[in-house]
Parts: C-alpha cells; structure tokens; sequence
C-alpha cells in the first residue's frame, strides 16, 4: 500500500487531499494553467516516487475541460510507467451510453475507448448512471453506492416517522429500494417520461398516499433540475408535508437556481461534485474500497 501516492487533479483536489489522508498514503496534485484561448496545461510539480499512483478527478462541468484535463494527466503518468488507479468520482458522458435518437454518437463508449490508451490497472467511479454501461471499458471499472452515505445522512438529520422514499423514475428503483431497506421505511417510484428532443418531463398520474407524509427523493443526478423540481410539485400537490431530495451528483448552478426557485424543503449533494450543497463526503467510500482491494 505505501507503494501508492494519491494525486490530485484540479477538479477533484480537495476530495483526493481526503483520501489520501485516510489511507495514510502521500499527496501530490497536478497544477493547472488555463490559456486565454481556453486551453488546459496540467503540470505535477513534485513527482511520486511510488510505483503506483490513485489518481482522482471528476468530470462535472466544464465536462471538456475536466475530461481533457484528465487525458493529459493520464498521459503524463502513463509515459512514466506508473500503474494507474483512476477514480473519477462524476463521470461525464456517462448518460449518453446508447444511440437515443438515430444518428446520436455513443458518447460513453467514445470516452471508454479514449481511456484504454493509458496504463489504467482499474478504475472507480461512483453511482454511475447504468453500471451495466461499464461493459464499454477494457479494463476493470467499478461502481460504488453512496447510497447507504446518503441514508446514514437522513437517519442523524431528519425524523423519520411517517416517511417514504421516492425515485423520480422507474429507472432509480434499485437506489431508492437500497436506501428504503437502510432506513426501513417504505418506497415507490414515480413513472417519468422525457421527450427526447425538448427534454421536457412529464410524470404519470397515480394514486398514492403521500399526505402529510416527510418525502425521501432518492436520484443519481441533478443536471437541468427538471426531474427534481416536477417530483417535487408532483408529491406536493398530493399533500406531501416535507420533500428532502439526496442526490448523488448535482452538476449545476442552474439546477441549485431552479430548486431554490421550486417547494423543495432541502437538497443534500455529495463531494463528488464540490459545491456549497456538497453535504455528503464520499472519501470514506473510496478509500476503504481501495484499502480492502490494493
Ligand atoms: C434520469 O434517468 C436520472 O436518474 C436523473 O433523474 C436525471 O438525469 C436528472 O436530470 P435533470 O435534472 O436534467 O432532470
């Protein structure tokens, strides 16, 4: 394990300084420069002298930017022979893994195809958005759940008396199951649809019991704020006293306009994106899966 140091890239510098301190492994961090014309330069200023090196960077907005950020440190790392845990802890693209409309790129499988050019002897990421989609990597990747981070959350934040859990949609089922069964309250999931040119949402109308009832919105990801906003008015039309949402990434400043905007009692984010939401660190998660495995 002391053959490894933990580095940093400028997206993911604070989440990678964690877990470096919990696995007692040393910390270096790639610098960055960002030329007028809106180039990246990654720079590691103190080399590791490891033979291994856990590398961190998320890929939230600026995507580009943070994915091309990545490439170029892989490649520095990889040209000087070091073996290479990546753990990308948003993975942009990864929604995209699948022609939707005729004549769309696979974006997932292109990123997928990008990354076997550099020594990556396994990668992590977190609550990527359909794990079967890791099938596109040549190498091994895997997926861990902040579910039960999110659960442990509610359980010391909120009352739990008279709750339900709720995915927005039928896709999220498996989460809001797992993070129901930690909590031992009740779930369901909503039936959403989304008009794939507009992107607008609509959810179908049900009978269910949510009066005067604290709502647990369990989701993977907040990007526009469409599905969190229309859930929400959805169950408080219904008479939902209280809706909480935990979600695992939440990737824009528009969708943190879009809620404080909207009846949403509270959102809880974790650091795999890092903004004022970030409720949620992520670092014990990785680190002793990496500590168990390496
Ligand atoms: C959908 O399958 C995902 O689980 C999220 O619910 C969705 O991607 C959120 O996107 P937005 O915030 O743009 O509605």
């Amino acid at each position: 394990m002391k053959e490894i140091t933990v580095v940093g890239g400028p997206a993911s510098l604070n989440l990678a300084k964690r877990i470096a301190k919990k696995l007692n492994l040393p910390y270096k961090s790639f610098s960055l420069k960002i030329f007028p014309d809106g180039e990246s330069k990654v720079r590691l200023e103190e080399v590791p002298n490891t033979k291994g090196v856990i590398l961190v960077q998320s890929t939230y907005p600026p995507v580009d930017r943070h994915w091309m950020q990545l490439f170029f440190m892989l490649s520095f790392l990889t040209e000087k022979a070091y073996d290479i845990i990546l753990v990308v802890p948003y993975f942009g693209y990864s929604r995209q893994d699948k022609e939707f409309l005729k004549g769309e790129a696979i974006s997932l499988k292109v990123i997928a195809d990008l990354l076997s050019n550099f020594w990556i002897k396994e990668m992590i990421t977190l609550d990527f958005h359909n794990p079967k989609a890791l099938s596109y990597f040549k190498f091994p990747a895997y997926n861990l759940s902040t579910v039960p981070l999110l659960a442990e959350y509610a359980k010391k934040n909120f009352q739990l008396i008279d709750s339900l859990c709720v995915s927005p949609d039928l896709g999220g089922s498996s989460r809001v199951k797992e993070f129901s069964k930690i909590l031992e309250i009740p779930y369901l999931s909503l039936e959403k649809s989304r008009d794939k040119i507009t992107g607008e949402i609509s959810l179908k109308d049900a009978e269910i019991q949510v009066s005067n009832k604290t709502i647990f919105i369990v989701d993977d990801i907040i990007s526009t704020g469409k599905s969190i906003v229309k859930a929400t008015k959805f169950l408080k039309e219904r008479g939902a006293s209280k809706v909480y949402a935990l979600i695992s990434h939440i990737i824009s400043s528009n969708a943190l306009k879009i809620i404080k905007e909207s009846d949403i009692d509270e959102l809880i984010g974790t650091n795999t994106i890092p903004n004022r939401i970030s409720k949620v660190d992520v670092s014990e998660i990785v680190s002793s899966y990496i500590e168990k495995k390496w």
